[in-house]
């Protein structure tokens, strides 16, 4: 069934433009993923999955995180660009900011986390979480699109889907967290387990509670709508610069991994 090798993981606001595109739904032991669109970007075969669901129904902690990436991986996708709304912590960053997180902190306690629930009991690496190979290839690709681009960023995750409260934000901050949002774990633990190279492309559509006067979903999405053009210009750049050829340990991930 292997489709394409690169896949977008689509968040709130954001479709991809395409070639050619056809859309196929895919089972996986965990359930129907939503309907993903394969087709053509750059010359490459590119397979884009809406992480809320075509209509985007599913909010953040009920998404089923084991079934999209199952899907993309059945697929043939081996490198993941996934594109997550986020609140900036760090006071430097602004509305409209691309963020390629560097980390993580997981906040999250209701979600399913690993694809590993039985034996071989499986402890996977996260000293990088993020793969190096994408990262530099999307940075570079957000600072030619002329944009304010942060690299060295730790992504909070919460559970939502309430936002935060100010004095979570404090502490947050206080742990050396520079954005917020819902989605990005466990999607990148997962991504890895299944050794599949993975970046996150943030987008900061709001400061966090407590640093601006309200927070509305609606405004929230607006936002995210305005950048959709930056993101498209920045990914298809980013698209044309994927080489095949794999150098990162993303691919070895289950080398050693089992007790
Ligand atoms: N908090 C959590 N998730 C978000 C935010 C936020 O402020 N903005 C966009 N997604």
């Amino acid at each position: 069934m292997k489709k394409a090798r690169i896949g977008i993981i689509g968040g709130t606001g954001f479709s991809v433009l395409m070639e050619n595109g056809t859309t196929i739904r895919v089972g996986t032991p965990y359930g129907p993923a939503p309907a993903i669109t394969v087709g053509v970007v750059g010359g490459k075969g590119v397979a884009f999955l809406p992480r809320h669901g075509e209509k985007h129904t599913q909010p953040p902690h009920k998404i089923n995180y084991r079934a999209n990436i199952w899907a993309l991986h059945a697929l043939g996708v081996e490198r993941v660009f996934a594109t997550n709304a986020v609140g900036a912590i760090n006071i430097k960053y602004r509305r409209g900011d691309l963020v390629v997180p560097v980390d993580f902190i997981d906040f999250t306690r209701n979600r399913v986390q690993t694809f590993y629930d039985e034996a071989p009991v499986t402890h996977i690496d996260v000293s990088e979480p993020y793969c190096p190979e994408l990262r530099n290839i999307l940075l570079q690709a957000a600072e030619d699109s002329g944009g304010r681009v942060w690299g060295d960023a730790v992504y909070l995750c919460t559970d939502g889907p309430r936002y935060e409260t100010p004095a979570e934000i404090r502490m947050f901050r206080g742990l050396g967290c520079d954005v917020v949002g819902m989605t990005g774990l466990p999607e990148v633990v997962l991504a890895r387990e299944l050794e599949m190279c993975y970046v996150s492309f943030c987008f900061v559509t709001n400061m966090a509670a407590g640093l601006q006067e309200r927070l509305s979903a609606e405004l929230i999405i607006e936002d995210s709508r305005k950048l959709k053009n930056t993101l498209q210009t920045v990914l298809d750049a980013a698209i044309k610069d994927v080489s095949w050829k794999r150098s990162c340990y993303c691919s070895r991930t289950l080398e050693g991994t089992r007790v």
